[in-house]
């Protein structure tokens, strides 16, 4: 499989609190990354709010330089990049927004807004081409060409994210990274701008990199799935393994928040307590150690490095075997979910009673 976008010992360091006398610390927002993406694939970053997923989205998309480590897309490191050959990295790799009414300038109709990255990447179109191409991207986000002289506040949130890709689509990129595409967005309407997204990977051999709190979002979505915690990766394989054999503590706390049925009432849980300590001051050795119901002295004393564990998938942690040999409890009583698990696991709920039900 073809790598298109690498990580390599990324990190990502901000200065805070210093003054001419005084220096300051370093918030490490992403440390020491280390990922592969193949082309073609969907790829999914996990973890909780604070541990670094955007920060890591934005360095691979060069629209921050790291601190440490490179990011290499299609075999070349992107910090080296100049001029020109920066224009052609925007036009590779795209970005899909959050907030599908904040991300759209409200004063430009949706013809200028799917115009704007035409002009600027493909400027051999003639004005009626541009147009003919703006219909057909609408067209293809699955909305009414004859609706792009239309402003955003003319459309519902979901439609605004349509026409968020349809925009992120028009350079005609190789790899789209959305940041929490659908979590500002309907749980009603969720599963569809989910569907579009999976469909036009398929159509167009994307890649797609996707950040979500909902892991059941990104079950269904993904290939293969990182998990992050404190700026780190902490485990990182296919998504199919990483869900039925979770091997990291941490993962194993996050795959608890999710709903009995998606794993069979037989699993029990494991709970995620606390707050994540502060990336100001991350604790010594494995920065989970504070939260983790296994840690020991080691855990301390040293940082674990990734390890392979099974073909593709890899976790840094000192006890992954101990860890992976005690059977993971999911309790109904998840909390934290968003939304749309939330409304999922009633959903799950309702069907689980009725089966029980004589
Ligand atoms: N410009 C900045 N200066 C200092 N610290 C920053 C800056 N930007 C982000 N951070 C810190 O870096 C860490 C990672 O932030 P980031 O936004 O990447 O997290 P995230 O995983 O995307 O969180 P969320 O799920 O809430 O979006 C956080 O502790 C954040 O406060
Ligand atoms: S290294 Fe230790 S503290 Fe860290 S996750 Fe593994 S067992 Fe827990
Ligand atoms: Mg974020």
């Amino acid at each position: 499989m073809t790598v298109i976008v690498e990580a390599q010992d990324l990190g990502k360091h901000y200065p805070v609190g210093g003054n001419l006398l005084q220096k300051g610390t370093s918030l490490k927002a992403v440390d020491g990354v280390n990922l592969k993406v193949h082309a073609g694939e969907t790829f999914a970053i996990v973890g909780e709010s604070g541990c670094g997923k955007s920060t890591l989205a934005r360095l691979l998309m060069r629209l921050m330089l790291p601190t440490s480590g490179e990011v290499i897309f299609e075999g070349r490191a992107i910090a080296k990049l100049k001029g020109a050959e920066v224009r052609a990295l925007r036009k590779d790799l795209q970005f899909i927004f959050q907030d599908p009414f904040s991300s759209l300038n409200p004063r430009m109709t949706v013809a200028q807004l799917i115009a704007e990255p035409l002009e600027i990447h493909r400027p051999n179109l003639t004005a009626g081409e541009r147009r003919k191409e703006v219909g057909r991207l609408l067209a293809e986000v699955g909305l009414r060409p004859s609706h792009m002289d239309r402003y955003p506040h003319e459309f519902s949130g979901g439609q605004r994210q349509r026409i968020g890709i349809a925009r992120a689509l028009a350079s005609d990129p190789k790899v789209v990274i959305a940041d929490e595409p659908v979590s500002a967005l309907d749980v009603s309407v969720q599963a569809q701008v989910v569907n579009l997204m999976g469909d036009l990977c398929d159509q167009r051999g994307l890649t797609l990199i996707v950040i979500a709190h909902d892991l059941a979002v990104i079950r269904h979505m993904s290939d293969r799935i990182a998990v992050m915690y404190l700026g780190r990766v902490v485990e990182t394989g296919p998504t199919d393994e990483v869900f039925a054999n979770p091997r990291h503590p941490y993962t194993r706390a996050l795959m608890s928040a999710i709903p009995v049925a998606e794993f069979g009432a037989t699993q029990s849980r494991q709970h995620l307590s606390g707050e994540p300590p502060s990336p100001l001051a991350p604790p010594s050795g494995c920065s989970f150690r504070t939260r983790c119901p296994f840690a020991t002295e080691i855990c301390a004393q040293m940082q674990p490095v990734n390890e392979t564990v099974a073909p593709g998938t890899e976790v840094a942690c000192h006890h992954w075997r101990d860890v992976s040999s005690v059977s993971l409890t999911i309790a109904a009583s998840a909390t934290g979910r968003s939304p749309g698990a939330e409304a999922r696991f009633a959903m799950y709920r309702t069907a689980l009673a009725n089966q029980d039900s004589p």
